[in-house]
């Protein structure tokens, strides 16, 4: 049985008891030879800022670099607000994307029976839905330089960011969500604002020349990314999966979330470029924050944290029937009528972070026979 080194960055806020949960599915995967992970900490964000004096360690990035996939907490809070730009927290975040390539972005967004009505939206207009949005990770306004705040000689203060594309980053993202529409509805929206934005032309030109060459098959729809945030909350299941550069989808992600019913059940995983063997540089974390106002107090919901975890096992391990099992856990624990607080119903029965946790876990030996 192959060994998979992975690397744990729990960081800030809520992100050490949704790990813990995440640790112990681990732990019992060893436990039982499903199978070898080898895991190793390190400190990211606000923790590695004052551990350190930076956002991330030279020594934790070799050791993200050489693993076989990073599990990721989340990273923040008021306590750094102060700190320099240069060692934020999120730059530990933004610096892991960077320096592993992980150019792909897949947030799914699921809404299970039991939370349709946790949603802010009708029943009818999140029950079964099933979306995928692709975000490209380490390009655009994100990175573009110039990048900079100056004085200019009248005294006044000018910012700028620079959303900057090239043809192969449009490219290569355009290819994981066409390939990834195949295996699902077959059907592809790629968000941007063309109708303003140079970046949002060539996107569109690049997106549809891929499409005629080697994707013909797949439906594929342009949509401009304020209509796509619209439509979102109007009829999400028109959608399937959603392309789009990293700022709309950091936006349009975190609107999807709240169809799920809550910020706290939308996993992701991040995605590098294959290798000559087909391995990716990988990471998964979930979409939502450090929530620094429940920290602490075991409210947390671990079940982003948890699907991300499946996630890991699909995309890194090839272990796509375990991520199945995983998600079902989740369901079922859900449908047993317990929830944390931010998902909870009328009627469900509230649980902390462990005991979230731990049920799943116990769901998931149960399907395990
Ligand atoms: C996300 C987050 C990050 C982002 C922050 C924490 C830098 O909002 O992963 O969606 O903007 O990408
Ligand atoms: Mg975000």
């Amino acid at each position: 049985m192959a060994t998979y080194k992975v690397l744990l960055l729990p960081g800030d806020g809520i992100g050490p008891e949704i790990m813990a949960e995440a640790k112990k599915i681990l732990d019992w995967m060893n436990e039982t030879g499903i199978a070898r992970f080898e895991m190793e900490e390190g400190l990211v964000g606000g923790a590695a800022y004052d551990a350190h004096g930076v956002a991330i360690s030279e020594e934790d990035m070799d050791k993200a670099l050489k693993a076989d996939a990073v599990l990721f907490g989340a990273v923040g809070g008021p306590q750094w607000d102060d700190v320099p730009y240069e060692v934020r927290p999120e730059a530990g975040l933004l610096r892991l994307r960077k320096d592993l390539e992980l150019f792909a972005n897949l947030r799914p967004a699921i809404c299970y029976p039991a939370l349709a009505d946790a949603s802010s939206l009708k029943r009818e207009v999140v029950e079964g839905l099933d979306i995928l949005i692709v975000r490209e990770l380490t390009g655009g306004v994100y990175f573009g330089e110039p990048k900079e705040i100056v004085t200019l000689e009248s005294g006044e203060k000018r910012a700028v960011d620079t959303q900057l594309y090239h043809e192969h980053e449009v490219e290569r993202i355009a290819r994981v969500a066409f390939d990834l529409a195949r295996a699902r509805n077959n059907r592809v929206h790629s968000a941007d604002k063309k109708n303003v934005m140079k970046t949002g032309v060539l996107w569109d030109d690049v997106v549809r020349r891929v499409h005629e060459t080697d994707y013909a098959d797949v439906e594929l729809h342009h949509i401009l990314a304020d209509n796509c945030a619209m439509q979102l909350v109007r009829w999400p299941k028109q959608f399937d999966v959603i392309v789009t550069d990293n700022l709309f989808g950091d936006i349009l992600s975190d609107v999807a979330a709240m169809l799920t019913g809550s910020l706290g059940m939308l996993p992701s995983a991040s995605l590098g470029p294959a290798d000559a063997e087909g391995r990716r540089r990988a990471m998964y974390e979930p979409v939502h924050g450090s929530a620094p106002d429940i920290a602490g107090q075991g409210k947390a919901n671990p079940i982003a944290m948890i699907a991300s975890l499946g996630m890991m096992l699909r995309y890194s391990f090839g272990m796509g029937d375990w991520a199945d099992k995983v998600d079902q856990a989740i369901a079922n624990t859900l449908a047993r009528g317990v929830a944390t607080a931010d998902i909870a119903w009328d009627g469900a029965r509230v649980v902390s972070t462990a005991e979230m946790g731990d049920m799943i876990l116990a769901e998931l030996k149960a399907l395990a026979g």
